[in-house]
């Protein structure tokens, strides 16, 4: 059985259809405070599976404390968790509490029911402005540019150190670079309350008339075309590489091997932002306008994964592109104002 926390959200729903589908039996802990319990009802429509969901926070020790009493949790994949890059500027205790205090409670109850495997939902923001690309997961560290960035660079050096304490520990840091697409049903997708902080949901939203035009954050950055570079990953393909990431931790638990091991999820690949809008609009057939806007606070100019120590270790390898990106984007968004 697996525990999932944040289940119900983008990243995690779109892991339990693959867990589910490549046989896993999953349980989730989400406090839905950035999703919806239909949530639950779609993914068992993909996948013709049911699973058991826990309503309630990671700060709260005594409810993780039932979950393991009352299943039997052999691995943890640990998405719950404060995302919004602006917002955490703004409410920084609120991350800090909610990010690392809670995931230091789920480590403490994983501890005392003697679980000690764990795929932890990191991020790219932990490389901070870096010169050279492709990223490396050797790559020196550099201070993430907001407190979301180092709440996620805190939770890593509290899993090493536990690590370092004790090596019986199963621990994999999955660092997301940019997840974007949905499923092809249509039925999960990226679904931010308010007003999208990321590119795409904000590039749906314009196309389908939710927003008057997206803001194109600078366009006088060191690359091709001067807006800024990411490496965008199809949702699914990212799920996919959690499973990859389970089946090693079961591989060196039979080899009676504890590890810690840290993988990037990416494609490899850099685009632009105009890359994006334009492929957006020409794969879908739909205007996006757009302005010029000045710079966003903490952006960089560019970044993107060298994937190979996934694709070695694990299997890991991007089956999407960005044009499957830019449709199954566009289907949840229409799906989203059709129901
Ligand atoms: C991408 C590019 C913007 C919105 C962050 C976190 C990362 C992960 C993903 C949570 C940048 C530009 C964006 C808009 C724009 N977060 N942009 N207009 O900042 O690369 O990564 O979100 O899991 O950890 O760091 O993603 O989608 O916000 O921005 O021009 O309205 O799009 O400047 O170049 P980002 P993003």
């Amino acid at each position: 059985m697996i525990l999932v926390t944040g289940g119900l959200g983008y990243i995690g729903s779109h892991t339990i259809v693959e867990l589910l589908n490549n046989g896993y039996d999953v349980v989730v802990l989400d406090n839905l405070s950035n999703t919806s319990i239909d949530v639950k009802d779609k993914i068992k429509k993909i996948t013709g599976k049911d699973f058991k969901v826990y309503i309630g926070d990671i700060l709260d020790k005594e409810l993780e404390n039932k979950i393991f009493k009352e299943n039997k949790i052999d691995a943890v994949i640990h998405f719950a968790g404060l995302k919004a890059v602006g917002e955490s500027s703004v409410i920084p205790l609120e991350y800090y509490k909610n990010n690392v205090e809670g995931t230091l409670h789920l480590l403490e109850v994983m501890k005392a029911n003697n679980c000690k495997s764990l795929v932890f939902s990191s991020s790219a923001t932990v490389y901070g402005a870096q010169d050279i690309q492709p990223l490396k997961e050797s790559a020196p560290l550099q201070d993430p540019t907001n407190p979301y960035g180092r709440t996620k660079r805190m939770i890593e050096d509290i899993l090493k150190d536990l690590y370092k304490s004790d090596n019986s520990w199963n621990i994999i840091l999955l660092r997301y670079f940019n997840p974007i697409g949905a499923h092809q049903s249509g039925l999960i997708g990226e679904k931010p309350n308010g007003i999208p902080n990321n590119l795409m949901p904000y590039i749906t939203q314009t196309a389908i008339g939710v927003r008057d035009h997206l803001n194109v954050f600078g366009n006088d950055y060191k690359t091709h075309d001067g807006t800024g570079v990411r490496d965008y990953i199809h949702v699914v393909d990212l799920a996919r590489g959690h499973v990859l990431a389970l089946n090693k931790i079961n591989k060196d638990k039979k080899e009676s091997k504890g590890n810690l091991d840290i993988y990037n999820l990416g494609t490899g690949v850099g685009y632009s932002v105009l890359d994006i809008v334009n492929t957006f609009k020409k794969v879908n057939n739909i205007d996006v306008p757009y302005v010029i806007a000045p710079r966003r606070a903490g952006d960089i100019d560019c970044c993107y994964a060298d994937p190979t120590k996934a694709y070695k270790e694990l299997g890991f390898k991007c089956e999407k592109n960005l044009s499957d990106m830019c449709k199954d984007s566009w289907n949840f968004q229409k799906n989203l104002n059709e129901n």
